[in-house]
């Protein structure tokens, strides 16, 4: 039985959502509905891993939902959801806490940098994060998930879940009917200039929502002319930009608003530093900013829109999760026939 192709992504609503979010993800989502079916998540329950204000919550699950519409998601197209709607996710969760190894999370180098020194701590949702994501990608048996570089990790464990959970079962999954694997191995899109957006304030350190320094990223939420102070206050290199991709090895801060300008451009690095090599900087940094802002400025305007009105949100909310629940009672309802629980 071949497994047809489907898009899976998620954002989490944690506040903050910044210029890495939109040019790692969000942009990619939408590239992606023209060829694809999707499903686009606002992954709530990741959030609560760690503490979030419950007003503070609703507001930011609203706020990313309006980020993927303004950004150009088609809702009635696609699926548009918040994750704790559908019971699926938590449920497939616990089934793959029982197939993931402890070893396999000791691991993955997010929760140890999330959990600092103080492992003893975190909550247990922390550590069994990333058997959480492998549900929201496999409850919907999705082929294939755009996300950034930093998710190559949690990636890759969906990938040995779906694998483990192949092989454990692989004669009942054959005798109901599934063939081979019931699973696809979910394959990570992570490409293009911007998998990785730097921090602006310092072009070793990731662009963060979690960075205490505003002036480190650019917020979806920025006006003009924050966005211009921040591209103006960002951290550079003397010389100018070189000519050449080669040119960008040891100046990371040079790298990486190259890489946002391409991104932002729908071009790529080589292009950017043929047509700036040997700009200063100062001349660089007007015409990014002038390219942020004619491509940020609509999907701010159309944020604030939405979020004028959140009973629409919450209505375009219900619907996903509504068709996305159909989806997930069917793979649950096979998981559970495959593993020998009885359905209700
Ligand atoms: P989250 O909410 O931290 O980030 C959302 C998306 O933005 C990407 N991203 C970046 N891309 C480039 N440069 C950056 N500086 C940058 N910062 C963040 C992330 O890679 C991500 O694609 N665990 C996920 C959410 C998740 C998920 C899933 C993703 C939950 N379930 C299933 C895919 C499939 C996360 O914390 O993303």
């Amino acid at each position: 039985m071949t497994i047809p192709s489907r898009v899976f992504s998620g954002v989490q609503p944690t506040g903050n959502l910044h210029l890495g979010n939109y040019l790692g993800a969000i942009q990619r989502f939408v590239a992606l509905q023209d060829e694809h079916d999707c499903l686009y998540c606002v992954v709530d329950l990741h959030a609560i891993t760690v503490w979030q204000e419950p007003a503070e919550l609703r507001h930011n699950i609203r706020e990313v939902t309006a980020a993927f519409l303004a950004a150009g998601i088609d809702p009635k197209k696609h699926i548009v959801f918040n994750q704790s709607q559908v019971a699926g996710h938590s449920e497939l969760a616990w089934i793959f806490n029982c197939v993931a190894r402890m070893g396999w999370l000791n691991r993955m180098t997010q929760f140890k940098e999330k959990a600092g020194k103080n492992r003893e701590n975190a909550s247990v949702g922390l550590f069994a994060y990333p058997n959480l994501m492998a549900a929201d990608i496999l409850l919907y048996r999705a082929t294939h998930v755009p996300v950034g570089e930093d998710q190559k990790q949690h990636l890759e464990l969906s990938r040995d879940i779906a694998q483990k959970f192949n092989n454990d079962f692989a004669a009942s999954i054959a005798e109901n009917g599934f063939g081979e694997m019931f699973f696809p191995l979910p394959e990570p899109l992570i490409a293009g200039p911007a998998t990785r957006v730097m921090s602006l304030r310092d072009g070793k350190a990731k662009m963060s929502k979690s960075d205490p320094s505003d002036l480190s990223r650019i917020n979806l939420t920025d006006d003009a002319d924050t966005i211009a102070q921040k591209i103006r206050k960002a951290r550079t290199d003397p010389d100018p930009l070189p000519a050449v991709s080669d040119g960008l090895e040891g100046r990371p801060e040079a790298a990486n608003l190259a890489g946002i300008y391409a991104a932002l451009a729908g071009t790529d690095v080589p292009g950017v530093l043929a047509e700036f090599g040997g700009s200063q900087f100062s001349d660089f940094k007007k015409a990014l900013t002038d390219l942020a802002v004619e491509k940020l400025a609509p999907i701010n305007a159309e944020m604030r829109r939405y979020l004028a009105d959140p009973a629409e949100i919450d209505r375009i909310l219900a619907d996903g999760a509504d068709r996305a629940s159909v989806l997930a009672e069917e793979t649950m309802g096979a998981v559970k026939d495959i593993i020998g629980l009885i359905r209700h």
